[in-house]
């Protein structure tokens, strides 16, 4: 089972899946007869044989059923995004990533579901001196969302550690995942739409914050690992190896369109880090993985499907 199967990660992971021949079962709120993000990141998996598509509320309905012979649970939905969590969602960050979350648990643990892989965040961590973040450092998360993050990760840890609970846990740390679907509030969909249209780009802060930017078909290929291989557990960061600036990513957009975003500079957002960078080392030892694709190759292939999708983009590209 895919939770957040409509969403960017989910949908990659569960497209991915089935490729592979497995059997899988997406479930989200998000319904694609009516939700346009949801349709669009799901046409891929539509009237796929091993694919079948279940729209439920996590927070309410029956998960039991929907986990008989289920080998893994790739526990993805929840509400994502650093700065909004200030706001008055709040409470749907928390009924999603901790409340629907200790329901999964839940019912995994009642259906003997082997293993979960929970979608965690780099975000945990909070600010750093630059260096890079090891999964025992102490985490000091720096927003709501990072704190539900924790939690959500944590709880599912808990859960594994009773005694009558036949569910291994593995925590992925995702750290700043891009590519095609990528939410479009995140930045680099938004500069590569900058680039693409000449719309100009909210830039908040100098610039100088960096990420290890990790590319989709990375991420999935973690996930996969993660949810499969008998000797995971615990938590593993997931970073892509390219530590970039803001800045570099605004560059990479205009070299690859061929014209300069127009920057508008506000300022930096509350919970924001400056950095993150993830030390891979648990991650290539547990789950034998390594990024692939560099942010150069996967802005590229970013900015192709943002042009695809639309035909103006495709003329600017
Ligand atoms: P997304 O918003 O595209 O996908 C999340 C999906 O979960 C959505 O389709 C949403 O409808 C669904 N969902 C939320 N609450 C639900 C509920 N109660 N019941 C059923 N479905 C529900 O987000 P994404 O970027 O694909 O992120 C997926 C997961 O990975 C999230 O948990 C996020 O916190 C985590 N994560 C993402 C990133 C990233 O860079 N994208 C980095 C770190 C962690
Ligand atoms: C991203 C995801 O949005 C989170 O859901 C996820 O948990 C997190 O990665 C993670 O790594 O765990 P973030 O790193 O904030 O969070 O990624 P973006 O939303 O792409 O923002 C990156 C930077 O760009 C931030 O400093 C932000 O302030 C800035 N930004 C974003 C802008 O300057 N302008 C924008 O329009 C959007």
């Amino acid at each position: 089972m895919v939770t957040g199967a409509a969403g960017f990660i989910g949908s990659h992971l569960a497209h991915a899946l089935v490729q592979a021949g497995t059997v899988v079962i997406g479930v989200d709120r998000r319904d694609p007869a009516t939700d346009r993000t949801a349709a669009a990141n799901l046409s891929v998996l539509r009237g796929l044989p091993g694919y079948m598509h279940v729209t439920a509320d996590l927070l309410s309905c029956a998960i039991d059923p929907l986990l008989v012979d289920a080998n893994a649970v790739f526990h993805l939905a929840g509400i994502p995004g650093v700065r909004p969590s200030w706001g008055p969602r709040f409470g749907e960050y928390v009924a999603s990533n901790v409340l629907a979350t200790h329901r999964v648990m839940d019912a995994v643990t009642r259906m003997g579901v082997p293993r979960l892989v929970a979608a965690s965040s780099s975000s945990v961590y909070g600010p750093t001196d630059g260096g890079a973040s090891v999964e025992t450092d102490r985490p000091q998360p720096a927003s709501p969302y990072a704190v539900t993050k924790l939690a959500e990760e944590q709880l599912c840890l808990a859960h594994s550690t009773q005694a009558h609970c036949p569910t291994s846990v593995v925590a992925l740390r995702y750290f700043t995942v891009y590519g095609p679907r990528q939410r479009p509030d995140m930045f680099t969909h938004r500069a590569l739409t900058a680039a693409l249209t000449g719309h100009p780009l909210r830039l908040y802060g100098d610039g100088h914050q960096r990420r290890d930017f990790t590319y989709i078909d990375d991420a999935v290929a973690a996930t996969i690992a993660a949810g499969t291989l008998p000797t995971a557990s615990g938590v593993i960061n997931v970073g892509g190896g390219s530590s970039a600036s803001l800045l570099d990513v605004i560059n990479i957009a205009n070299s690859l369109a061929g014209r300069e975003v127009e920057v508008h500079q506000e300022n930096p957002r509350n919970g924001d880090v400056l950095t993150t960078r993830a030390n891979p080392g648990r991650a290539h030892e547990v789950l034998g993985w390594q990024p692939q694709v560099d942010i150069h190759n996967g802005m590229r292939a970013h900015m192709q499907a943002l042009a695809a999708e639309s035909p103006a983009y495709g003329r600017a590209a």
